[in-house]
C-alpha cells in the first residue's frame, strides 16, 4: 500500500501487464498503418510514460509531437477541459494517432477531436493505455485500448493524484 497526500492506494496493475498491453497496442497500430507514416500525438502530462514505451515498441517509420490539456482536479473529472499547449506542425493529409494515458468521461477526447478537425488531416485514430468503459459518455470511437478498467481512480505510470504518483512504474487503485 502507498500513501499520496491524504489518500491510500493499493497495487492494481503490474509493470508486466502494462508492458504487454503497450506491446499489443503497438503491434495493432503497426498492422493498421501499412505504408502510412503516422504522426503520434502524446497528450501531456499523463501520457509521457506510455508514449515512451509505445515508441520503443513501434517498429515502423513515424513522427511524434505532444499537446497538453487538463481536465482534472482531485479525484473526480470536471466538465471543463482546456488546451494548454497546441501544436504548430502542418498535418495536412497525415494519419494522426492520439496516444492517451487514460480515457475516462471522454471530455478530453471531444476537445482533442475538435482541435484536429480543423486541420485537414487524412485520418484520426485514438489509442489509450487505460479506458473506463463505465465512465465513458461519448460516441467517439476508441481504436486501440490497452486495458479496460473499472470506474475507480488510479495512479502510477504517468497518472497522478494532485501531482503525485506519476513516477510509479506500476498502477495503484484508490483504497476504498
Ligand atoms: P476525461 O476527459 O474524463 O476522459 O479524463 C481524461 C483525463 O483525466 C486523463 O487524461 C487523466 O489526465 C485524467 N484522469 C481520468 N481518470 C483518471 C484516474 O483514474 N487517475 C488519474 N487521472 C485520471
Ligand atoms: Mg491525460
Amino acid at each position: 500500500m502507498i500513501q499520496l497526500h491524504d489518500k491510500q492506494f493499493v497495487p492494481f496493475i503490474s509493470a508486466n501487464e502494462i508492458a504487454e498491453a503497450i506491446d499489443k497496442m503497438a503491434a495493432e497500430v503497426t498492422a493498421d498503418m501499412g505504408t502510412e507514416i503516422p504522426v503520434f500525438i502524446g497528450v501531456l502530462n499523463g501520457s509521457f510514460m506510455v508514449v515512451s514505451d509505445f515508441m520503443k515498441a513501434y517498429k515502423g517509420a513515424c513522427e511524434l509531437s505532444f499537446i497538453k490539456m487538463a481536465s482534472y482536479e482531485g479525484t473526480s473529472s470536471t466538465e471543463e477541459v482546456k488546451q494548454l499547449i497546441g501544436l504548430n506542425q502542418d498535418l495536412t493529409g497525415r494519419t494522426v494517432v492520439i496516444i492517451e494515458d487514460i480515457v475516462d468521461t471522454g471530455n478530453t477526447l471531444v476537445e482533442i477531436k475538435a482541435l484536429f478537425e480543423a486541420r485537414n488531416i487524412k485520418e484520426l485514430k485514438i489509442a489509450t493505455l487505460f479506458y473506463k468503459p463505465e465512465a465513458y459518455k461519448k460516441d467517439i470511437k476508441i481504436d486501440y485500448v490497452g486495458i479496460a478498467i473499472p470506474n475507480k481512480f488510479i495512479v502510477g505510470f504517468g497518472l497522478d493524484y494532485d501531482g503525485h504518483g506519476r513516477n510509479l512504474s506500476e498502477v495503484y487503485q484508490l483504497k476504498e
